[in-house]
């Protein structure tokens, strides 16, 4: 079993992600989208609501799971989970020279590898934060988001209060 994982926020999930995240699931067994905390963070969605869109959006793919990854090192979580590579999408120069760093560092800290999925060029502009300020100011991104958060952005859903347990950094 070759499990992969995609790591992020998900501050929403964006179709940016998903293009990615789909194309990983074809060259591995599983892939798991793994919903970081980052208690330093200002989230514009909780843990909860981020985890419910991203779970509604791949609950028809087999071979997708939705989880959170808890607020540890991702290292810790690939050698815990089994997961043999982290799979990241790059829209640019300036994505890759920041997450080289972090694949190097995740290596030596577990031996995990880290895979590099160029992003599809319809999506190249995306980014959540863009998503978030276009929408906040009254523009339409029905196109750049899958429908669970397009449906959380209009806000026709109540607040998702569902209790998430957050999987402790491993000592
Ligand atoms: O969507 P984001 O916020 O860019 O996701 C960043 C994420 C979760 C991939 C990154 O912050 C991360 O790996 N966090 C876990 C903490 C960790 O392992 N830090 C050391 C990285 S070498």
């Amino acid at each position: 079993m070759r499990r992969a994982v995609c790591p992020g926020s998900f501050d929403p999930i964006h179709k940016g992600h998903i293009e990615v995240i789909a194309r990983a699931a074809g060259l591995f067994d599983e892939v798991i989208v793994a919903v970081s905390t980052n208690y330093a963070k200002q989230y514009r969605f909780t843990l909860s609501e981020r985890l419910h869109m991203a779970t509604a959006t791949f609950s028809a793919i087999s071979g997708i799971l939705v989880e959170p990854m808890g607020e540890g090192l991702l290292s810790d979580y690939c050698h815990d989970r089994g997961v043999s590579a982290i799979v990241k999408g790059l829209r640019s120069s300036s994505d890759f020279d920041y997450e080289l760093p972090m694949a190097t560092m995740n290596r030596q800290l577990s031996g995990v590898e880290t895979v590099f999925l160029p992003g599809d060029s319809r999506y190249l502009h995306l980014s959540s934060t863009l998503i978030k300020e276009v929408h906040a100011l009254g523009g339409d991104v029905a196109d750049f988001v899958p429908r669970a958060v397009m449906r959380r952005l209009q806000g026709d859903i109540g607040p998702d209060t569902t209790p998430v347990t957050v999987v402790p950094p491993r000592r």
